[in-house]
């Protein structure tokens, strides 16, 4: 299709040009008729006289799609719209061109439809997506994806996909199962996130490895979890906790600098505080370092040396308060058996305003510690051998000290804009309750299907 932007017309004056878009608003006088034209560029009023184009301009609908030939005109100096970047210009309609009407619409596609019921709003996603506040959210996190793309792979990383249909790998979370057709009575695991890929890519010598990775973790929902969310995911080899923390947060200083210039960084370098001098200062691990809270202005900080374990209700009373492949801090190694809860680890947190948006560590490389730590959260020899033989395998052969982090993008994202819901930067998030009401799921399938897959099913938990 041959077409214009519409923000190119301010180079066209005097010109004729064809233009299509949406219908953004109608206003009807008795001679003339005013059109707002939208599309992903820009909007422009164009004007309707004579009675053919204005029967026909009469006849459209808000939100419809006209393609709309005619000759672009400066207007006069008293009729200027000075809010609009098209305000100096109009288009004088000689024909249009109704592609596709529109119903009417559930909800007005205002600047800002955050007011909408949220139901309605997920029902409609790709209405609330034409709105002025969706279009630059999601064109922002574009932007943003685009520019950590590059940063990484000019330093050395590649982008490396994992598998989504896997093992169970253990980060907290109660995890989605996929029933195996082929192999009846068999489940695979939806990855709570690449972990342990990651960590068998640094045996695979790839050394630095970054991947926009999609997670899901079946856990109860709140304004900064989905069950379905994206981790900006890096992992490094021949690296300690310093080199990791400091290529994290150049890359958000760039990303910053880049992609939010009217947002201001409160401290560079990012302040580093330990565990237990957040839990002692702030009485939390998620310290807000912002004095007032004005929303241009971004805090971060690291929080580090989390403890390795957290008490639990489990046969041994403790479980990673990370994941099991970290590696402990090295001067508390030999309490392991005596205190675990006492020993520290090599876990940091990366957090924004009050939350936190990242969590990486170095790991464990060694067979022998990292059994050691599996035998402590309770695991027997052969729920090890079961649950993580091919790590323990993977350790004897040459393996690369190495680390990284899972960066929470939609919540960094979120944060950054300043949004208050992290649905606010995915195109098509969950509902509060984990719905898709868009395409309507979960939903229930047909019992052929089920057989299929091996499932039987029960009403009642
Ligand atoms: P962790 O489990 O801490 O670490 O997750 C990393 C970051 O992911 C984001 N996040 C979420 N965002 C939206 N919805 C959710 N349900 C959700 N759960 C987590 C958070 C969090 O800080 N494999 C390790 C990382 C590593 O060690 O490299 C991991 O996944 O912002």
């Amino acid at each position: 299709m041959n077409y214009n932007t519409i923000i190119s017309s301010s180079e066209k004056i005097d010109e004729k040009i064809t233009l299509i878009g949406w219908v953004n608003s109608v206003r009807h006088h008795s001679k003339v008729s005013f059109c707002d034209l939208r599309d992903k560029s820009s909007k422009i009023q164009v004007v309707f006289t004579g009675s053919e184009l204005l029967e026909k301009i009469n006849s459209v609908s808000v939100e419809s799609v006209v393609e709309i030939s005619g000759k672009i005109v400066k207007r006069k100096d008293n009729l200027t719209n000075p809010e609009q970047t098209l305000g100096h210009i109009e288009l004088f309609a000689e024909s249009i061109n109704i592609v596709s009407l529109s119903e009417v619409m559930p909800f007005p596609i205002d600047d800002d439809t955050r007011k909408i019921d949220e139901k309605v709003r997920m029902q409609y996603r790709y209405l609330d997506l034409r709105s002025k506040r969706m279009q630059k959210n999601i064109r922002t996190r574009h932007n943003a994806v685009l520019f950590l793309r590059n940063y990484y792979s000019e330093n050395g990383f590649i982008e490396i996909e994992t598998p989504q249909l896997t093992k169970g790998t253990p980060e907290g979370a109660r995890e989605f199962i996929v029933p195996s057709r082929i192999h009846k009575g068999t489940f695979f695991v939806l990855p709570q996130s690449p972990q342990q890929f990651k960590q068998l890519l640094m045996v695979g010598g790839m050394e630095r490895y970054f991947q926009v990775a999609r997670c899901f973790r079946d856990e109860d929902q709140r304004q900064d979890r989905q069950p379905e969310f994206t981790q900006w995911d890096i992992e490094m080899s021949f690296v300690d906790e310093d080199d990791i923390m400091q290529m994290v947060e150049k890359s958000i200083i760039s990303l910053v600098e880049k992609v939010f210039p009217d947002k201001i960084i409160a401290k560079t370098p990012f302040p580093r505080i330990t565990h237990t001098e957040s839990m002692e200062k702030y009485g939390n691990d998620k310290p807000e370092m912002r004095k007032e809270k004005d929303e241009n202005t971004l805090a971060f900080c690291w929080v580090t040396q989390f403890p390795l374990f957290e008490k639990a209700d489990t046969k041994t009373g403790v479980a990673s308060a990370h994941h099991p492949f970290t590696m402990p801090l090295k001067k508390d190694i030999d309490k392991l058996k005596k205190e675990p809860l006492s020993v520290r680890s090599t876990a940091f947190d990366l957090v924004l305003n009050g939350y936190e948006i990242g969590s990486g560590s170095v790991r464990i490389h060694d067979a022998v510690l990292q059994k050691e730590i599996f035998s402590t959260l309770g695991l027997t020899e052969s729920e090890i051998e079961e649950k993580f033989g091919h790590m323990l395998k993977a350790f004897s052969f040459g393996v690369p000290p190495h680390g990284g982090v899972g960066l929470g993008l939609d919540r960094l994202l979120s944060l950054i804009i300043g949004e208050d819901n992290i649905r606010e930067v995915i195109a098509f998030p969950k509902t509060g309750e984990a719905r898709d009401l868009l395409m309507g799921a979960p939903n229930s399938l047909p019992d052929e299907i089920l057989r299929q897959a091996g499932i039987e099913k029960i009403d009642k938990d």
